[in-house]
């Protein structure tokens, strides 16, 4: 796994990232949804494994999941899991922050 430095430090990733409002990051190609929700960050593929719209065109409940636009499938951003449909359940990407700035991992 490689760490990719996405912000300086984890103040200018809360500028960045609105509570939950997803953002889409796009790391070498690969399309990525970046959630700040609570006190956490959570990094999910962007296509949605229902039908490939992208998640981050969604939103988050109060419950900490991602809702897809199109048909309203809902993920849990910690997991990936589909909560309430039979699709696979989303990658999900871990991220870390330290002195020197705030990494997603790849
Ligand atoms: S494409 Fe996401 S729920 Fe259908």
């Amino acid at each position: 796994m490689e760490w990719i430095k996405i912000f300086s430090n984890t103040v200018e990733a809360r500028e960045k990232l609105l509570s939950g409002k997803p953002r889409l990051l796009v790391v070498y190609g690969r399309r990525i949804t970046l959630v700040h929700y609570g006190d956490d960050f959570y990094a999910v593929q962007d296509a949605c494994t229902h039908n490939q719209e992208s998640l981050s065109k969604g939103h988050v409940n109060h419950l900490g999941e991602i809702i897809c636009p199109w048909h309203n499938y809902r993920f849990e951003l910690k997991t990936g899991r589909a909560m309430d449909s039979s699709c696979r359940a989303l990658a999900t990407y871990p991220i870390k922050t330290d002195e020197t700035g705030f990494f997603i991992g790849i």
